[in-house]
């Protein structure tokens, strides 16, 4: 048996329905398998904004921090008009606890299912035996340029009487290009042992040093076959032959770009989880936050419409990763399979002329197969 501590952080938009869809899923799992799992809820996002003038408050955040785990919704934006270029913004909530909290490799595995190749925008033959992970970089580059506490990192827009300018600044040190690339090596040892880093080192000076790091980590892991592509090429490269990758590691902004590409062959940005890492370990894993890659989706909150599978796959991997509970991991996400391969499919993944469940009744069918599993 195990016990842990869970923060949880729906936030805006549809992310309390789909992590309500987690939390069900969860409790299978603390039922079914004999674990004991403690949920501390707390607020962010523009709930957090209204109630406490601030994205997320210190107090949220502590409780994240002396968990074991946090499982994440989604933050939306604020609506047109009431966003001021100095007031707290929702996206902050993911900013501090990112920064603060270590978690610098983010993990968004994409392995689009087999029953789901007539949802994705690419030819079912392109699709065949694609299975790639991400691990992109996520708690420095552009992101960062805001921090105060860090001076020369300017981004900002000037206005003067001469001209209007804007800056924002890319920069990375060696140690957190270093630690990255060293765990997507790991990674790639623990897969296929394929692995490409993905820079733009023909334009950019911090490209130039990722992939000098890159050459000398590579150095320790001989068992890796690995390769530097251009971002651009790689754009490319996933839609046209994507099943040749396996692991691929890069900066901040190019994985946040890439990886919604990538979504698309798995047909919907909803099925995608992620797991966002750094080097505090738990009991039997890692400290990690876990959080579906779709946002707050405003357009289609509080109507039963979101896809839960994103989120309910983040919940696999808070199994796997954070509490060490692997066979658990795997149960859900045989569960999430088997229902897909059921029909069953929610809005975004339903073929045309086929009719769509809702966000409940897919967490539900979930739910229904992992109880008897
Ligand atoms: C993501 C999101 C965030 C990001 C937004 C909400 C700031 O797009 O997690 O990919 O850009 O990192
Ligand atoms: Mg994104």
């Amino acid at each position: 048996m195990s016990k842990a501590t869970i923060a949880v952080l729906p936030g805006d938009g549809v992310g309390p329905e789909v992590t309500a869809c987690a939390l069900d899923v969860l409790a299978v799992v603390e039922e079914r398998y004999r674990h004991s799992f403690t949920f501390h809820e707390g607020l962010v996002g523009l709930d957090a904004i209204r109630a406490e003038g601030t994205a997320i408050s210190d107090s949220t955040f502590e409780t994240c921090a002396h968990s074991d785990a946090v499982l994440f919704g989604a933050v939306g934006s604020l609506p047109a008009g009431q966003a001021r270029a100095d007031g707290p913004r929702p996206e902050q909530a993911l900013f501090r606890l990112r920064k603060e909290l270590g978690l610098f490799a983010n993990l968004r595995p994409v392995h689009p299912f087999e029953p789901l190749y007539g949802a994705s925008s690419l030819k079912p033959e392109h699709l065949k035996g694609t299975d790639m992970i991400f691990v992109r970089e996520l708690s420095a580059g552009l992101y960062y340029g805001r921090l105060e506490s860090v001076p020369g990192k300017p981004s900002e827009i000037r206005r003067t009487a001469a001209r209007t300018e804007a800056v924002d600044t890319l920069l990375y040190t060696e140690e957190e290009i270093e630690r990255v690339v060293r765990a997507a090596f790991e990674i790639a040892e623990a897969r296929a042992s394929r692995l490409t880093s993905v820079d733009k080192a023909n334009v950019l000076s911090s490209s130039v040093l990722w992939r000098e790091v890159v050459e000398r980590v590579a150095a320790d892991h001989p068992s890796v076959a690995w390769e530097h592509m251009l971002v651009d090429t790689c754009a490319m490269r996933l839609v046209r032959t994507p099943a040749d990758f396996d692991v691929i590691v890069t900066e901040n902004l190019f994985g946040d770009i890439l990886t919604d590409e990538a979504a698309m062959l798995t047909g919907s940005i909803g099925m995608l989880p992620s797991a966002s890492l750094g080097s505090r370990r738990t009991a039997s894993g890692m400290f990690g936050l876990y959080e579906p890659v779709h946002g707050s989706a405003p357009d289609i909150a509080g109507r039963d419409m979101a896809n839960p599978v994103g989120a309910v796959l983040s919940a696999a991997l808070l199994l796997r990763h954070s509490l060490g509970l692997d066979q658990e991991a795997a149960a859900v996400e045989a569960a999430v399979e088997h229902v897909v391969r059921d029909g069953c499919r929610t809005v975004d993944i339903a073929e045309a002329g086929h009719a769509a469940v809702g966000t409940r009744e897919m967490g539900r069918r979930i739910v229904d197969r992992l109880r008897r599993t």
